[in-house]
């Protein structure tokens, strides 16, 4: 909310009006998606999301916080019956979601990517005419890849995996020649998986002026965390924390943790 900064200092501070004292919020998260939820190998649950909601929910705002794992195609309808209270799962504000959901003030910026095997025959967008591409099911990436097929009149097969592993190991096993996924998510599994590259090109991020990286770009968006349409003043609150946390360096020191650009 406009109170911002302002407004979380006092909460962190006093816990006035609002915060958590011991009220757990519960968060509905897809795991794994790499780098932002996923778990380590002894079974820690670590990533950029988890970090901010640390930051948010327990040391701006003092609530308990706990993640719940989710399906993420399905993870509105669960919100709004109630099964957890937010959403944090790198999930892209979209107009179409908002008319179910509420979303918090933008925390990340992303853009739809295309990542191939390297040394394949796709070297170009063009090329995946006639193609399987893999994307995970209910993502912006799944859309990114109906309106690639809509370009390709239709010339295009879509498979939708429940997680996007599922997407990156179909690549893997030359299954699907590519996957249309977040940028940062593929770049992990560009730099983990070392068979895979990005399509090279000019994209949305380049026409639009934003800072666009060195690869193909089908969309730009924006990360919020989810509410239910009737929880105004829990959202306002992660606002004000949001705000306070970009201001006072927590919000660039989790980023660098993560990301090195
Ligand atoms: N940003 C994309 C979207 O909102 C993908 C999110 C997938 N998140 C996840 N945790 N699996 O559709």
């Amino acid at each position: 909310g406009s109170a911002g900064a302002a407004a979380a200092f006092t909460l962190a501070g006093c816990l006035g009006g609002g915060g958590g004292g011991s009220e757990t919020i519960t968060i509905g998260s897809d795991i794994p998606y790499r780098p932002f939820e996923w778990e380590t190998t002894d079974g820690e649950l670590t990533g950029f999301d988890v970090d901010i909601a640390q930051a948010v929910f327990s040391d701006q705002l003092d609530y308990e916080h706990e993640f719940q794992k989710t399906s993420f195609d399905g993870i509105i309808p669960s919100l709004n019956n109630g099964n957890f209270r937010v959403i944090m799962s790198a999930m892209t504000i979209t107009e179409e979601r908002a008319e179910k959901i509420d979303f918090s003030d933008p925390y990340f910026t992303a853009y739809q990517t295309i990542v191939v095997l390297k040394n394949g025959d796709i070297s170009a967008k063009e090329d995946l005419k006639g193609k399987t591409v893999g994307v995970q099911k209910g993502t912006t990436g799944a859309g990114a890849a109906d309106q690639l097929k809509e370009e390709f009149g239709g010339d295009l097969t879509i498979q939708r995996y429940d997680q996007i592993t599922g997407a990156f190991d179909a690549l893997r096993n030359n299954q699907v020649v590519a996957v249309v996924n977040d940028n940062t998510v593929n770049a992990e599994f560009v730099n983990q998986s070392d068979v895979a590259e990005f399509l090279e090109g000019a994209g949305v991020a380049e026409e639009q002026g934003k800072d666009a990286p060195p690869y193909l770009t089908l969309t730009v968006e924006e990360y919020g965390i989810g509410f239910r349409q009737d929880d105004d003043e829990l959202r306002e609150e992660v606002n004000g924390a949001l705000a306070t946390i970009k201001e006072d360096g927590t919000y660039d020191e989790i980023y660098s943790s993560y990301f090195s650009g």
